[in-house]
């Protein structure tokens, strides 16, 4: 089972401090989220399980984090200046703005239904920052429409400090920035959020099958992060829309609650972005039409040491929303069920690895300083093995602290009861199956070890 909508998911986030409003004691800004203390745990942890994936257990990849700020000059030719727009229209009658496809049927506007409304004008999504003390415009920044645009920029320094040969993937996952006309959907689409990207460079002529290769794999991590198989749909990008850069994209479609949408991205960028970026353009022969007459002082080529010749690798992009990411696997794993016939519980049923909190402790007694040391002492050894956050619980309330702990997903919850101190033993409850197990203390970090791997 899934939430039923998009509001069970929107307040349990709230209640149990995944997700806010950002600036939301001021009224909130529409587009931008924050994410609270269950949330960071959460989107870290995801985050690392594809750090793991892309970088750790690979042999053909390195890592990277590269500024924010980005130059107005790389974004001129990444195409971004140029093309990275949305069709804006404005709504005469009722003074709101839309993007000219989520119009209602027959171009009506879908606050007031009117149909007075301007032609579509082209609206550039890339937010501005100033430069330097002198705000005169002369000397600006873009925030980064996408993470991928300063690993093109800096193919070169890493070739050069790593020993690595096409093909090989260079990963970054971080914030970008659009300035969206109509953020909705919650954390769906907005304004500020992160990506997760690998550029991952091969020799034209094999990138058809690297292609392949990453759509195949993309879907299955998806899968093991928690994601059942039949909720993800391969949708073949229409070639009038795909992004000027690419020769094909397939997209990684999920069910979310508010329907089918895109969770991640995996195109064939060809030559485009290097290919711009690089400099002496003529030396190559350039498949793709490229932005011309570039001023870049480096070659962002490499050598066929068969052919003895210097070529532009294309790039495979797996592009996926963090953000996106953080939606769909707590509608996935969002369970309720009937606990007796009088009791309800909410659970998060998520991957152990990606839980906010592994384990909570939970003295019987509050306050009780034998139960509460021992609890401390058991706490502060399994934060030790470094699995992630293990939390200590002195409420004293066991009912409220299952529930609680069930809404955010920890695996297991283990009490410290009076007989504990007499035979060195705790209980530990299962979130999924509510089962009680008693397990010695001394067996408790084998026991721990096990369940998370
Ligand atoms: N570098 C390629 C690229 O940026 P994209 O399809 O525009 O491609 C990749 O974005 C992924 O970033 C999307 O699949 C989506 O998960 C996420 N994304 C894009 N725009 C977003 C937004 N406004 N809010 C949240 N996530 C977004």
């Amino acid at each position: 089972m899934t939430a039923q909508t998009m509001e069970e998911l929107v307040s349990l986030c709230k209640r149990r401090g995944f997700l806010f409003q950002s600036n939301d004691i001021y009224g909130g800004i529409k587009g931008l989220y924050d994410y609270g203390p269950m949330g960071v745990e959460f989107k870290n942890n995801l985050k690392q399980a594809w750090w793991k994936s892309m970088v750790y257990e690979r042999d053909d990849t390195e890592g990277l984090d590269a500024s924010i700020l980005s130059s107005p000059v790389v974004l001129k030719h990444s195409g971004h200046e140029d093309t990275f727009t949305d069709p804006l229209v404005d709504c005469r009658a009722c003074k709101s703005r839309w993007r000219a496809d989520q119009l209602l049927e027959n171009n009506k506007c879908p606050n007031c239904k009117s149909e007075d409304l301007t032609e579509p004008r082209p609206f550039n999504l890339m937010f501005k920052t100033a430069i330097g003390p002198v705000d005169d415009g002369s000397s600006f920044a873009y925030l980064r429409p996408e993470t991928c645009q300063q690993i093109f920029t800096n193919f070169k320094n890493i070739l050069d400090s790593t020993s690595r040969t096409v093909p090989f993937g260079i990963a970054q996952m971080g914030k970008a920035f659009r300035n969206e006309i109509t953020p909705r959907n919650f954390i769906f689409r907005v304004r500020e959020f992160e990506q997760m990207e690998l550029e991952f460079f091969v020799k034209p002529g094999t990138d058809d099958e690297w292609h392949e290769y990453w759509i195949n794999k993309r879907i299955e991590w998806w899968v093991n992060q928690g994601i059942k198989k039949e909720n993800l749909k391969k949708i073949e990008v229409e070639k009038n829309e795909l992004a000027h850069y690419s020769k094909r994209t397939v997209d990684i479609n999920y069910v979310f609650p508010h329907g089918e949408e895109e969770l991640e991205g995996v195109a064939n960028r060809t030559d485009f972005d290097l290919g711009s970026h690089t400099k002496n353009q003529n030396d190559f022969k350039i498949t793709s039409e490229v932005m011309k007459n570039f001023s870049s002082t480096t070659k962002l080529a490499v050598q066929d040491l068969e052919e003895k010749k210097w070529y532009i690798p294309y790039v495979i992009e797996p592009s996926a929303g963090v953000d996106r990411g953080v939606l769909a696997l707590l509608n996935e794993a969002y369970r309720e069920e009937n606990v007796d016939k009088d009791n309800k519980r909410i659970l998060l049923s998520l991957k152990p690895h990606l839980s906010p909190i592994k384990a909570a402790v939970i003295p019987l007694k509050k306050n009780n300083d034998d139960l509460v040391n021992l609890s401390k002492e058991i706490k502060s050894n399994l934060q030790t093995l470094g699995l992630g956050r293990v939390v200590l619980e002195n409420s004293g309330n066991i009912g409220k602290n299952y529930r609680r702990h069930d809404e955010i997903g920890t695996p297991i919850c283990l009490t410290v009861d009076f007989e504990s101190l007499e035979d060195k033993s705790v209980t530990v409850r299962d979130r999924d199956t509510m089962k009680q197990e008693r397990v010695s203390i001394e067996n408790l970090s084998e026991y721990y070890k096990k369940y998370f791997n």
